[in-house]
């Protein structure tokens, strides 16, 4: 018995040996916010693609079952880490304002700002970048075709998905901007009305145009029959695009954005993303106190302030970095965090409006995040949207496409705030072809011990939840805990700290108030995390879906090619 279990531990440990030095995990995993999402990138896998044929599956899928938050009719970015070589780039799909755009375009004859001008309809509307970037993806980084990658998404939009419960409050909540547009009510709503629980929406529009990008790749959506339907049915509901939009629209390769905290190594989103550089901004800043030694008010308190000031420097100093001088360098250094950190008072808080700037954001029940590890390695999070839930809430006839609304995410007007309720400056001005400022943060977290893959929707809230994930993480803690540990947030901008019900115990609020904090309580939970941890010290893979959401996270035997 001893000598079998001796064999038993002999075995166990040059198992580890052998997972330490290929450096590859037991199993794939993907963490999404749709179960059929899931199953497409699996069902990618199993016929041998990897994490980045997968990411194409699973991106295309949830354009098609989760129609409310992100779609080939918006954007996003995708943050790719290939095993061979350790090379790690951000896929930036983001939308493009288009070239007739103008700073002023949403303000009125006095100045001001038109309400649901840049929220509801076609001149909402960004030139999207998700269709161009699946295809770079699939093209540069993946084992199989494009087209192959996109058959799931294909026959979930022509044979349809049922509604669920979320579907029916989304759709609610955008009910009156999409009975609006006859073919965004027709497809998303039934007779005008939201459509009960278990009604199949089929999208077969949609699943043509999949298949002309499926056959033709960018050119079957950015040219060609689908290009014309798009450009003409923007411009009959009084958008601004052209053809010449559509051709010009390129994906950009960025560098994502580095930190370190407490050993870790966080590789996050670059700009146009504020996420990295809030996330990069704040653990440095954090990094000047031991979190775990002080009582739980006090650490509370200087995460608060350390979301106060990232996103007050988030509103005045990030926007496109082809079109603005973003400081990133000085922004992520630890010297200029410690310089923030010091004006942190433990006894009371810093008002916003001491701190020069502008304002910043809300929301949260838009955009969409999957998580992808490989069994060899590779790995993707991706963060993507069409902004407000249902975007523009509007279908161009004929080819099913769901317009964003992503141009809200400019600064239409220096402080007023957009539809999240962030505001900006220049840097984030309205210009032809730039790309708006996002929050969408996907990330990786990793150490000798393990690498962590993580991401969520939320609007301004994104930032804070990966935060709050990620020193989760620091203190220990797996996936499941990251997903669903209570949140707070503070923006800069209104001066509030807003928090789920559970955040804080009755004795932490009163705690909070009497340092001076704002707080306010929220009505319902907000995010939906979808994390993988893969713990190089015992060879597991954990994955985890937000129990605020309808997500699915699944561990398989695939993709170690
Ligand atoms: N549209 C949400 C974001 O990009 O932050």
């Amino acid at each position: 018995m001893r000598l079998r279990s001796g064999a038993f531990l002999l075995f166990v440990s040059c198992f580890f040996q052998a997972v330490a030095a290929v450096d590859r995990p037991p199993v794939a995993a993907i963490a999404s916010a749709h179960p059929l999402a899931t199953q497409a990138g699996m069902e990618i896998l199993a016929d041998g693609g990897n994490a980045f044929d997968a990411a194409v599956a699973v991106s295309a899928a949830l354009a098609v079952v989760e129609p409310y938050s992100s779609g080939i009719g918006g954007g996003g970015f995708w943050l790719l880490h290939r095993a061979r070589d350790g090379f790690e780039v951000m896929v930036d799909g983001r939308e493009k304002a288009p070239l007739a755009a103008s700073r002023d375009m949403y303000l009125d004859a006095a100045g001001e700002v038109v309400p649901g001008l840049s929220v509801d309809g076609a001149l909402a509307a960004g030139i999207p970048g998700e269709p161009a970037a699946l295809d770079h993806i699939a093209r540069y980084y993946g084992r199989l075709p494009l087209a192959r990658s996109l058959q799931p998404a294909i026959r979930l939009a022509r044979e349809g998905f049922v509604v669920d419960a979320r579907y029916r409050k989304l759709a609610q909540f955008r009910q009156a901007a999409l009975q609006n547009d006859s073919q965004a009510g027709d497809i998303f709503l039934q007779a005008g009305e939201v459509p009960d629980e278990g009604y199949r929406i089929v999208q077969a529009d949609l699943a043509a145009t999949l298949t002309a990008f499926a056959r033709f790749g960018t050119a079957g959506f950015y040219r060609g029959p689908v290009a014309r339907k798009l450009v003409d049915g923007v411009r009959a509901e009084g958008g601004i695009w052209t053809l010449d939009d559509l051709r010009q629209y390129r994906v950009a390769e960025r560098v994502p954005v580095q930190a370190e905290y407490q050993g870790l190594r966080i590789t996050s989103a670059a700009p146009p993303s504020s996420g990295g550089i809030a996330l990069a901004a704040m653990l440095n800043m954090l990094a000047n106190y031991d979190l775990h030694a002080l009582d739980s008010v006090s650490r509370t308190h200087v995460i608060i302030e350390s979301m106060r000031r990232a996103y007050r420097d988030r509103s005045i100093f990030l926007g496109d970095p082809d079109f603005f001088p973003v400081p990133l360098k000085r922004l992520t250094s630890p010297a200029y965090a410690g310089q923030l950190a010091q004006s942190i008072q433990m006894d009371r808080v810093t008002p916003s409006s001491s701190l020069p700037g502008r304002d910043s954001s809300s929301g949260g029940r838009d955009t969409t995040h999957f998580s992808i590890l490989d069994g060899a390695g590779n790995r993707v999070a991706a963060t993507l949207s069409i902004n407000y839930p249902f975007g523009a809430c509007v279908v161009p006839a004929g080819t099913g496409v769901l317009l964003n609304d992503e141009m809200d995410d400019f600064s239409a007007k220096p402080g007023v705030p957009n539809v999240h309720g962030l505001v900006g400056a220049d840097a984030n001005a309205i210009e032809p072809g730039k790309r708006p400022l996002s929050s969408m943060s996907p990330t990786f977290v990793e150490s000798d011990e393990g690498v962590a893959i993580l991401g969520t929707p939320g609007g301004s809230r994104i930032i804070t939840m990966v935060l709050l994930g990620i020193l989760d993480h620091a203190a220990g803690n797996r996936p499941d805990s990251w997903v669903s540990l209570p949140r707070y947030h503070h923006q800069y901008l209104p001066d509030v700290v807003q928090y789920e019900a559970n955040a804080f115990d009755e004795d932490g609020v009163r705690a909070l108030a009497a340092l001076g904090h704002n707080l306010k309580q929220l009505d319902s939970g907000y995010g939906n995390m979808q994390a993988i941890y893969w713990d190089r010290s015992n060879g597991q893979v954990y994955a985890a879906s937000d129990p605020r959401g309808v997500g699915d996270s699944r561990v398989g035997l695939f993709g170690r090619q």
